[in-house]
This record gives structure tokens, sequence and C-alpha cells, in this order.
């Protein structure tokens, strides 16, 4: 497929308007996505877990207007309450993706959305955001050739929302989302997030996300500066193979279960993200220090009890805790004794792998 297969053709100009809700969950790469080219297309391909718990609910009101407006007509709100603060990033989207869905400007969008996690929580609600708008977008095409299928529908969906950030094509589909091609496993495309194809064992099927909240409040870095910080960057060509490779190892691992193995990718991958941002031109340090003291702690209680807990992190200083369900009561013991000391205000979030986006209305 290219960009070309989702400019569509046929579309009927008579609907008049309608309502519609999705509700897309965030996600968690294992292999980061970070630095990426032109048009939102990814340095390296990348897979994540898909989330149940922290999820975007959008519902988008469209009216058509009796004249085609000059630029697009939109309201945005958060919990009910006028935001014009996202309004910049909602115009940068429309724009990019009126191509592929040439009526916008023919309606006025009003656009109301929640977030299951408290805004300030320094969880990133855009991969959940954009994934959730792009889905209610895509209702105004279905709406209009009603003869799209859903996988055109899925994977259009997860086109558009990579066009707004890159991480919420991976939040479309379960459990276990790939997105960019990978030329050595011959698999994947850098246009849009793919169900993971290849094979995975059972045991990946409910592993456990338990995200510790040990620094709420706005990023440090945003994406946008972060992933330009990998232009230039004196080990980026190294850090874009290393992630080509750590996919190929997780081939193997997702296939057998094998838990050491993951937790070695995953772990290193995490790290490296980090690496990189002490290592570009600014450099930042985004861990806090419970952060580091959380990581002491996870170490230790593997090597105490032979369970298998494994950190990762986003460009900030919450640490996701995964590990496999049959060890979640242990786990969450030890959370409990150990970790919630490190978290701010002793606040986490319990979550695990999930089934994608659902319509809601
Ligand atoms: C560290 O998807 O937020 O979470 O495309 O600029 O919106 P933009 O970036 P974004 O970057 C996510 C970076 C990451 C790693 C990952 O999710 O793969």
């Amino acid at each position: 497929m290219t960009e070309n297969d989702f400019v569509p053709k046929t579309l009927s100009s008579d609907v008049s308007d309608g309502l519609v809700t999705w509700k897309a969950p965030s996600n968690i790469a294992l292999v980061k996505y970070w630095g990426k080219l032109p048009d939102q297309i990814p340095a390296n391909a990348s897979v994540s877990f898909t989330l149940q718990v922290s999820a975007t609910t959008t519902t988008l009101t469209y009216r058509k207007l009796e004249k085609e407006s000059k630029d697009f007509s939109f309201d945005i709100f958060l919990d009910d309450k006028p935001k014009p603060d996202f309004a910049p990033k909602i115009q940068t989207f429309l724009s990019r993706i009126e191509k592929y869905l040439p009526f916008l400007k023919t309606y006025h969008l009003e656009i109301r959305t929640t977030n299951s996690f408290p805004h300030s929580s320094g969880i990133a609600s855009s991969a959940s955001g954009m994934a959730a708008l792009a889905l209610c977008l895509m209702e105004i095409e279905k709406a209009k050739n009603p003869e799209i299928t859903k996988l055109y529908f899925d994977r259009k969906a997860s086109f558009l929302a990579r066009l707004g950030s890159g991480s919420a094509c991976r939040s479309i589909d379960g459990e276990l989302v790939q997105w960019g091609k990978h030329k050595g496993l011959n698999s994947g495309t850098d246009l849009y997030g793919i169900p993971y194809p290849h094979k995975t064992h059972p045991v990946f099927t409910d592993y456990q996300d338990t995200i510790l909240l040990v620094h709420q409040g706005q990023k440090q870095v945003s994406s946008t500066v972060g992933h330009a910080l990998m232009e230039g960057h004196i080990y980026a060509d190294q850090r874009f193979r290393q992630a080509a490779h750590n996919l190929e190892r997780l081939k193997q691992i997702f296939e057998e279960g094998d838990l050491k193995s993951f937790i070695e990718v995953v772990e290193s991958e995490a790290l490296t993200l980090h690496a990189m941002m002490m290592t570009s031109i600014p450099y930042f340090v985004l861990m806090k220090p419970n952060t580091l003291r959380i990581i002491e702690h996870i170490w230790e209680f593997r090597k105490r009890t032979g369970l298998h807990p494994c950190f990762t992190l986003d460009a900030g200083a919450n640490v996701h805790l995964l590990y496999p369900n049959e060890e979640r009561k242990e786990i969450l013991a030890f959370i409990k004794d150990e970790l919630l000391d490190f978290c701010e205000e002793g606040k986490y979030i319990e979550d695990q792998i999930g089934q994608g986006a659902t319509k809601l209305a």
C-alpha cells in the first residue's frame, strides 16, 4: 500500500451531520521510536503493548456547513471545558490529513475529549488522543462511503493518527503492534501500525503494566524536540541499527515466551532511549532520583525471588513495570511494600495489555 491508497475516490456529498464516540488506548513501546524522517516516517521500526485502562474517549459531533469554510472549523473541549491550547496541535493535524479526508472543511467539528488518567499525571495523552480523533474522523468517511472494509478503516485510522503523533498509530489495534518496516524480518510498514505479524507465546496475552507515577506534570522535553535531537546525533546510526536488532531478537523471544531475554531487550531499550537524551546536544536527564531507586529495587527483587518484573520508560520519569499475569499477586505486594514510597503521592495505575480501540457510539 502507498499513501495514495488512502486518498478516497468515491464519497457521497449528502451526509449532513452525525455524532460518534471512540475510546482509544494508550500504548507502551518495547522497542522505542526515537528519531524520525519527514512526514512522520520513523527512523526505525518499533513494537508496543496496547494498554487497556489508560485511554482517551473522544466524541465528535460534525455538522455540514452551508458552504466550505476557508479554514478548519472546530471547537475542542477537555472534560467539557473549552481547551484553546489544544487548538494549534489539532489545526496542524487537520492540515496534514486534509489530503486524505478532503471533506474536512465542509463540516464544523466539535471535539469533546476525556482521559482515563489525570491530565497532569505525566502520561502522554497524544497517542490515545490522536488515535481516538482519527477514528472519529474516519466515521465521517465511512458515512460518506459505507462500502469501506474494517481493514481499510483500521489501517487508515492508524495512518491518520500517525500524522498526528507517530506513536498514536500503535493505539488502534491490540495487543502487540508493530509500526515500521523491518527489512530483516520482512514485516511492517512505515505508514501505519499492524497487529504484530509473528507468533506470540500465550504468556504475553495478559501481560500486566503497573505505571508508577514518579513525577506528575508536564513533560520536560516534548517529543517533537526529542525526536529532533536524533538529527545529527553522534550515536544515531548505531541506535537505529540496535533497534532493528532488538526487534529481530524479540521475534524469537515472543514466540518462545523467553522472559529472561525479554527483560534484557526491554530494559536495554528504555535505558538506551534515555542514554540518547543524555548524549544529545542539548542534553537532558529525564529520570528522577526515584526512577533510579525503583529500578534498583526491581533488580534486587528479581535476584531475590526469581520472578520477572521488568521496567520500561517513556521520555519521562514514570516507570512502567511489566510482568506476567501469573506473578501478579507477588509483584503487586512488592509494589505496595517497596515501590509506592517513590511515587508522587503514592500514585500508580494498574494497567494491562488491551485489545485496541472500541466504538462507544
Ligand atoms: C519515547 O509519538 O510522542 O514514547 O511523533 O513527535 O508525536 P511524535 O512523537 P511521539 O514519540 C513517542 C516517543 C516514545 C517512544 C515510543 O512510544 O515509541
